[in-house]
């Protein structure tokens, strides 16, 4: 859920900050894209390096050190981010933004940002108690910002009492839950998804494939992560840029496509094989490239395994779905596979139809079930057709209503 999702981290000048490093960690590791601003205060306990190394992004402090051209980076920052989190955020931080003080990189985007802000605050107790912070913590809530309660223990300060920074490890829970859609009809559940062609190597230079482009799978898995299931795209070589909040799994050949589909298998809810699996390939895989000769050549082909006719066998829950490509008798085709390999659902397609197949934006496919679902579809984008494939689906099995998806 969090992969990808853009969060700008406003670091302020406390002893928390080495904290902030941690939680700039592992947002980062969950997949998140985590941009770090920093104040100067905050640059006395920790040096924007340590920050851009966890992020693997730019740190920024100075709002007039523009580090692309293109844009005015306080605006740029601000209105990427999904999500803006101030940690840890002091009494001064907090007191300048409720009352519209904006004069640094920090508080500038803080007011020139439209994405939720969530303070997370820290420092002293007495601090804390204090009436104008409550009066300004007060103020920010009313504004529609969030706050993420410090912890009571010991302070830095040597104090004990309430205003430790709230541990990273939480407040990486509250984004999670926060990104975690609740009422789709496909959270909760896993989507296993294959795409595009596999490869399968001749010699060091060749191998045998097929058109598949990819990029049916690709939207399928757009829109199972949309529809708020946990997302799992495993994929042969293609040239499009992977999906927003999808894990990817990255094969080469069937025998690959095979094992990665095997691993996500048991806990899967709905496998949807959209790729388009080489039957065959090259009975050796020749260490040296293939020297020509005048003669022809013969390449000895092998069977690979039918992955799905496999999944098919021993299916458990899973709603297996597969996708039949044909270039003639195309129903009845889609019918015998459906049943040969144990299907709950073939999306057919005729690949010669112009406005179908591979590698076009449109496709036209009917969606044929086990239960005796036949509903052919017009010609709509690869994108289009993808979330109302998943939503009949969905419907069919009672996963819930679609009509608010
Ligand atoms: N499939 C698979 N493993 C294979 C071949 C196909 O998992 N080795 C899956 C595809 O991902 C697709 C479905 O089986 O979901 C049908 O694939 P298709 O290529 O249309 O049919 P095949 O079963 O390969 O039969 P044929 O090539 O003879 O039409």
């Amino acid at each position: 859920m969090l992969m990808n999702k853009k969060i700008l981290i406003c670091v302020t000048g406390g002893i928390a900050v080495y904290k902030a490093v941690a939680l700039v960690s592992k947002l980062a590791q969950a997949g998140m894209d985590v941009k770090v601003v920093m104040t100067k205060s905050a640059m006395e306990f920790v040096t924007p390096l340590t920050f851009q190394a966890m992020s693997r992004n730019d740190v920024y402090f100075d709002t007039f050190d523009e580090k692309d051209s293109r844009v005015i980076a306080h605006i740029d920052l601000a209105d990427c981010a999904d999500r803006v989190i101030v940690a840890p955020a002091t009494a001064n931080v907090i007191g300048k933004v409720a009352n519209g003080i904006s004069d640094d990189m920090v508080t500038t985007i803080l007011l020139a940002t439209t994405a939720e802000i969530w303070f997370a605050p820290a420092m002293n107790v007495n601090m804390y108690n204090n009436k104008a912070v409550i009066r300004n913590i007060s103020r920010l809530r009313t504004d529609g910002h969030r706050f993420i309660e410090p912890s009571e223990g010991f302070l830095a300060c040597g104090y004990v009492g309430k205003g430790r920074l709230e541990e990273p490890e939480k407040i990486v829970e509250f984004v999670h839950a926060h990104f975690t859609p609740k009422n789709l009809p496909l959270a909760g559940k896993k989507v296993v998804i294959t795409a595009g062609p596999t490869r399968e190597r001749i010699d060091p230079v060749r191998y045998v494939s097929n058109f598949s482009s990819g990029k049916m799978g690709y939207a399928m898995a757009a829109a199972a992560a949309n529809l708020g299931a946990d997302t799992v795209l495993i994929s042969g070589p293609v040239g499009i840029s992977k999906p927003h909040g999808v894990k990817v799994i990255d094969v080469e050949s069937a025998a690959e496509m095979y094992e990665a589909v095997n691993a996500e298998y048991d806990d899967a809810a709905i496998v949807i094989k959209s790729a388009a699996v080489a039957d065959y390939r090259p009975a050796v895989i020749q260490p040296q490239k293939i020297k020509k000769s005048t003669d022809d050549a013969i390449i000895e082909l092998a069977r690979t395994t039918d992955i799905l006719h496999s999944l098919g066998e021993r299916k458990k829950q899973q709603i297996l779905v597969g996708f039949a490509a044909e270039t003639q008798n195309v129903l009845d085709h889609g019918k015998s596979k459906l049943v040969k390999k144990n299907l709950d659902y073939m999306i057919v397609n005729d690949v010669t139809d112009p406005e179908g197949g591979f590698g076009n934006e449109t496709n036209v496919v009917t969606l044929l079930s086990k239960k005796g679902l036949h509903k052919p579809y017009p010609a709509m984008t690869k994108n289009e057709l993808a979330t109302i494939l998943l939503q009949a689906i969905i419907e069919a099995e009672g996963f819930g209503d679609c009509n608010d998806c």
